[in-house]
């Protein structure tokens, strides 16, 4: 994406316009959620203003229109992530509840004592704790993949980790949040295909990133949250295998989710409906579909080597003055940089980075194994999305050779 690309774009960003403590925002806090374009804003706004109504029970007018907005948001998510049916797409509130959905109405009921399964340290908790809890609850051994010196995964050991017949599950991140590691998810295919074991991609930060298709890459089951990718908070989704998602109980009970309903028993509804209980989320669907037409006039293809090139000056930047960073070689990065300034508490560096309008995170970030495993007890981490510039990355810079200066 060129600097001119940029530049209209960032026009269709209100909040881009706004000050911070005086500063013009630079926003690099994109790994935790993204701003929302006038594109998506307008399009809530318009189903409010002329379509709002209940979606799937109604025969008037708006609830057929409402329903049409929601269906065909599923239709274009479908499309987005090559999925072979808008059936396999569920409607959910974001990556963690889609996990969830695998945990309650697959994994609970599917696996147990004598099981195993392998996950790695860089799982977001999100993608982490549901599995402690399979372990403790039902037996499942737990295996966990370790990152080597270079903030890559440990291939071999995943191997080692899943063969022996008993792996019933392999789950990664696509890209982890808080090291920007794009993992070699064809390598993972095959060692999940190699033992028979289901593939469960938690695509949080590659959706928003990079053309994602899961016939491509082979996985069984996906989740990933509309609010990284331009969307309204509150919408995610839960992509499963069609033949698999058959085998899934449902895991929440009530309206919409059921076709008939007796005093003593009932029978559940269709796909994807049966796992969609209550009224769900039209507006985020609505912001959904249209973040995803505004993604694809941008080109996915362009947005990760935008990221990759601003996280690449970002490394360079940061380390001449002596700021640790913790990121994967060049061809293995992505637009995420998280760093350490020597002496200085990540959330000073926050604290005094937010005085210049500068928003970045710090803390864990929901990865606590994998900062015990760095042996740091917290970073700070710069994200960077479409509307993100050259100058922005270095303002980051400037300010913090600032602040090392007033604290080391
Ligand atoms: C890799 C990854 N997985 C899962 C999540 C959880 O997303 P949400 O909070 O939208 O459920 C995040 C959020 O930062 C993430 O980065």
């Amino acid at each position: 994406m060129d600097s001119k690309e940029i530049e209209k774009l960032r026009k269709d960003f209100p909040i881009l316009k706004r000050l911070v403590n005086g500063k013009p925002l630079v926003y690099l806090d994109n790994a935790a959620t993204t701003q929302k374009p006038r594109q998506v804003i307008d399009a809530v706004s318009a189903y409010y203003a002329s379509s709002n109504s209940n979606v799937h029970r109604g025969v008037h007018a708006l609830s057929e229109e409402a329903t049409e907005a929601y269906e065909s948001a599923r239709k274009a998510v479908a499309d987005f992530i090559g999925a072979e049916s808008a059936e396999e797409i569920i409607f959910v509130r974001n990556a963690t509840e889609a996990i969830n959905l695998f945990y309650y109405a697959y994994a609970l009921h599917k696996f147990g004592r004598g099981d195993r399964l392998v996950k790695t340290i860089l799982e977001h908790h999100s993608n982490f704790v549901p599995w402690q809890q399979l372990a403790w609850s039902r037996g499942v051994e737990e295996k966990i993949v370790n990152v080597k010196q270079d903030f890559t995964l440990d291939y071999d050991e995943f191997e080692k980790y899943a063969a022996g017949g008993r792996t019933k599950l392999i789950t990664v991140s696509h890209i982890s949040n808080s090291l920007g590691t794009v993992n070699d998810v064809r390598r993972i295919r095959e060692i999940a295909e190699k033992n028979d074991s289901l593939f469960l991609l938690d695509a949080c930060q590659s959706v928003p990133h990079l053309p994602v298709d899961v016939g491509r890459i082979g996985c069984d089951f996906m989740a990933f949250s509309g609010h990284k990718m331009l969307a309204p908070m509150g919408i995610g989704v839960a992509w499963c295998r069609g033949e698999l998602l058959e085998r899934f109980e449902p895991f929440m009970f009530g309206g919409d989710m059921i076709l008939k309903v007796g005093l003593k028993e009932s029978e559940w509804n269709t796909l994807p409906y049966k796992f969609e209980a209550g009224t769900p989320n039209v507006e985020g669907a609505v912001g959904l579909h249209a973040a995803i037409n505004y993604l694809k006039k941008i080109g996915l293809e362009k947005i990760h080597p935008h990221g990759l090139q601003l996280a690449n000056q970002c490394v360079s930047e940061l380390e001449s003055p002596g700021i640790k960073t913790y990121s994967p070689p060049n061809g293995l990065r992505s637009g995420i940089v998280s760093f350490t300034v020597p002496g200085v508490h990540p959330h000073d560096i926050a604290t005094l980075l937010d005085r210049e309008g500068i928003a970045v995170r710090s803390g864990h970030l929901c990865t606590q194994p994998l900062m015990k495993a760095l042996g740091v007890p917290a970073v700070t981490r710069a994200s960077f999305y479409i509307y993100n510039t050259k100058e922005e990355v270095g303002k980051l810079a400037d300010a913090l050779k600032s602040a090392k200066k007033v604290f080391v």
